[in-house]
């Protein structure tokens, strides 16, 4: 791996802990206003001393969020088809100049390993990895689970390790039972997890420390955090089990006191 890219990815993977908290805030690129971003800034910016890495498009990016933030950015750089539509029928909408211009720590395409796009979502992914490794930008594949697909460690475990295969250098997939065998399919590659619909705040406390007691390096939480009704103290309470290692008994605790 090249000094930029090692570089770029100990941006989001903090060394001191080997773990992270991304911010993942790229729902509108297919469900439009989703509830809790549709004034993202408002939502996002006070979010943003508390996450590690935020995924985002480039279009809410320039909207909301000020260039003087310091956070590393991943950038989403794959959509088409929106929530009315079949949803694996992605293509690439950002350019790898566009994403070096905005300076991403990484990029990042959905993969729908099983549905009808399936074979072109990998070549997104794959082209995503070809820029990437060309200019030293990380390329964050998330593992996209179709309307009727099981959500097993059979089949997580599948579509991580073609995008391991592919070249991803961070998977993003989701929790399910079973997850080390999802971690371990992976080898070397970090994983890490969506938080998925909104559940109560101790249930994704939960899920979080499961995924990380399986081997996982952190999340990639979005609605878990965005729609809680108190998002600062739910993000400091996701940093702390990620980072300082609270239960989720102590993390829910300062949930429920921030
Ligand atoms: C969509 C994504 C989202 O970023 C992802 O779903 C994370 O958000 P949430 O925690 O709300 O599921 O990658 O494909």
């Amino acid at each position: 791996m090249n000094w930029g890219m090692k570089n770029r990815l100990s941006r989001i993977i903090q060394p001191d802990t080997g773990r992270c908290l991304m911010l993942a805030v790229d729902h509108g690129y297919f469900q439009g206003p989703t509830t809790g971003l549709r004034n993202l800034g408002a939502t996002v910016n006070p979010l943003l001393p508390y996450a590690d890495a935020l995924m985002i498009t480039r279009g809410a990016l320039k909207g909301w969020i000020p260039p003087e933030t310091g956070k590393p950015i991943i950038l989403r750089v794959s959509g088409g088809p929106t929530v009315l539509k079949e949803l694996s029928n992605e293509l690439v909408t950002t350019t790898i100049e566009d994403a070096i211009r905005i300076n991403a720590s990484a990029i990042t395409c959905s993969v729908y390993i099983g549905a009808e796009f399936e074979k072109e979502t990998i070549a997104n992914l794959a082209q995503l990895v070809n820029d990437g490794e060309k200019y030293g930008i990380p390329v964050l594949s998330v593992t996209a689970v179709g309307r009727d697909m099981a959500r097993d460690a059979r089949f997580l475990g599948l579509a991580s390790r073609v995008c391991v295969e592919i070249g991803a250098h961070i998977i993003k997939t989701y929790y399910c039972e079973g997850f080390e065998q999802v971690v371990e399919a992976c080898g070397n590659v970090p994983v890490v997890i969506a938080g998925g619909k909104k559940l109560p705040e101790k249930e994704a406390l939960e899920m979080a420390a499961g995924a990380l007691s399986c081997g996982a390096v952190g999340v990639d939480m979005g609605r878990n955090i965005f729609q809680s009704d108190k998002p600062v103290a739910m993000i400091k309470a996701v940093r702390a089990l990620i980072h300082e290692k609270k239960s989720v008994d102590e993390a829910y605790e300062m949930y429920l006191n921030g």
